[in-house]
Order: structure tokens, then C-alpha cells, then sequence
């Protein structure tokens, strides 16, 4: 009796870890796949662009795209890039078409909802508001954006921050930086909203276009995050979280940086094509 019993414990045992190793299958949410698929919008130097690299094809460079790189490196997986206007990343990501979408996006509240976000990478400088060269001298406060039109890029922080701090400006979005700025330089709007770093390189490579006074109204920078669709059901936030952590204790995005500088004479910010 006493051996029918221990085999029958046994069995039991051997029976509940069978499930508990099934179960553990069933849940295994990490991706299999050993391609990360990273979906940005490359209209955003220095944080994501397009170049011509030395074999003559088109190449994705820019700060997020080495973060990218760095996280793939960690998981032992190839990084593909893929090109979409930036309002079309989370949904794309809710569908699944990316693991990951690195865009200098921020946390916001409302991505909450479609979106999880990896601890902050990055903390760029604080937003600011492009104006023509000439006109500078008309903008000295937010107020003076009154009756103004003001561009920002369809579904950015950068869209609110028109809505909710420039009062009386008409807020005209745009799904692409590159055309905003084109709008600005030909004189259709007559300022852009935009994140600092970026702000600074069109300044910076455009005599005609300068950062407003006004802009140091605007507040501070929020940090830029990576995106998971919500739930993470791939799993993949601990394992970036982690390449995250590594990264700012090695202290690269310093070096991401001077690549992406080292690039500014050949950057191109790409049109990308969206699905229909
Ligand atoms: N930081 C802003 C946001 O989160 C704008 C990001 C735009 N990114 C881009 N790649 N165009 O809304």
C-alpha cells in the first residue's frame, strides 16, 4: 500500500510539472524571432534619418536608430528599421507590425492606452518654436502667437503644446516635419513646434530659420521612451529595460550623438510611405 501510495505521489508529481511546463509554454511571451522590428519616423535628425552609405543604398541612421541597434545587439537579434509618418507608429504597433517603436516618442498619457513604455533613454533639449529669421523680432513671448499658424507634427506632444500653450494661434498639423518646415521657409505658416535637438540642427543648417525667444516659455523636455504594444505580449520590456540600464551606465548615448553628428552633412529626412 505504502509503495502504491509514493507511486502514486510520484505520478502526481511528475503529471504537475508536465503542466506547469505546458503552462510555462503557453505563456511564453517572449518574441522568437530573431529580428527586432523597430518602426520610426525618419524625418527627425538627429534622431532618425536616412543616408546614402559607402555601398551607394539608402542606410537609417540617427540617435534612436543606435539605441535600437544597441537593444537588438543585447538580445542576440538583427535590427530591421521600418519607415512610417510618425501618427501612423502605434497603430501599426497595436496591429503587430513592429516589436518596437523608437521615434523620440515621450510617455504621454494618451499612448498609455495602445502603448507600454520602456524606462526614459533619453532627455532631449527643451521644445522649441522655429520662426523665419526675419520675423524674429515679433516673437518675444507665446502671446505674440496670436492669430499666428503655427505647424506641428500630426499627433505629437509638440501638436498640445500648440493646442494648449500658444492661445489664439490657428494649430495647423502636419504628418511630416519636412513638410512643416518647408511650409515655414515658404512662408505658408509662420512658426513650427518641434523638439529641441531638432529645433537646433534645421537652425543650425537653415540661415533663414531661428529658435524664438518665446520658446524658453514652452517648459522642459520629457524623456523619450521605447514603445511596446500594450500588455508587452511579445515580452520584450524586461530585456530592454535592462540593455537600457547598461547603455546609460556605459554612458553611449554620448557617442550615438557624435555619430549621428558625424553624419550631418549626408542626412536626408525620408518621406516615408504609409500602408494604405
Ligand atoms: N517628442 C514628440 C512626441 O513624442 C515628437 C516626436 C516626433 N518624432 C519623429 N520621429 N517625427 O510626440
Amino acid at each position: 500500500m505504502k509503495k502504491f501510495v509514493s507511486l502514486l505521489l510520484a505520478l502526481l508529481m511528475i503529471a504537475s510539472l508536465a503542466a506547469c511546463g505546458k503552462k510555462a509554454n503557453d505563456d511564453k511571451k517572449s518574441s522568437d524571432s530573431k529580428t527586432l522590428v523597430m518602426g520610426t519616423s525618419a524625418d527627425y535628425a538627429p534622431f532618425e534619418f536616412m543616408y546614402k552609405g559607402e555601398d551607394g543604398t539608402m542606410q537609417y541612421g540617427g540617435i534612436d536608430v543606435s539605441v535600437g541597434q544597441y537593444i537588438a545587439d543585447s538580445m542576440g537579434k538583427e535590427l530591421k528599421v521600418e519607415n512610417m509618418s510618425f501618427d501612423y507608429l502605434l497603430p501599426s504597433l497595436v496591429k503587430g507590425d513592429f516589436d518596437i517603436v523608437i521615434a523620440a516618442m515621450e510617455a504621454d498619457g494618451d499612448r498609455l492606452k495602445s502603448a507600454d513604455f520602456s524606462d526614459p533613454y533619453y532627455t532631449d533639449l527643451p521644445p522649441a518654436i522655429l520662426v523665419k529669421a526675419s520675423d524674429a523680432a515679433s516673437y518675444k513671448t507665446l502671446a505674440d502667437f496670436a492669430g499666428k499658424s503655427v505647424a506641428a507634427q500630426t499627433g505629437t506632444t509638440k501638436l498640445d503644446i500648440v493646442n494648449d500653450q500658444l492661445t489664439g494661434a490657428n494649430a495647423v498639423p502636419l504628418a511630416l516635419v519636412t513638410d512643416m518646415v518647408n511650409e515655414l521657409v515658404n512662408g505658408k505658416v509662420d512658426a513650427i513646434v518641434v523638439d529641441g535637438a531638432v529645433a537646433k540642427q534645421y537652425a543650425e543648417t537653415n540661415k533663414d530659420l531661428v529658435i524664438a525667444d518665446a520658446s524658453s516659455e514652452l517648459g522642459a523636455a520629457q524623456p523619450y521612451c521605447v514603445a511596446v504594444a500594450k500588455g508587452d505580449p511579445k515580452g520584450l520590456l524586461p530585456a530592454i529595460n535592462a540593455a537600457i540600464a547598461k547603455m546609460n551606465e556605459e554612458n553611449k548615448l554620448e557617442s550615438f550623438i557624435s555619430a549621428a553628428d558625424a553624419l550631418k552633412d549626408v542626412w536626408q529626412e525620408v518621406t516615408p510611405e504609409n500602408p494604405s
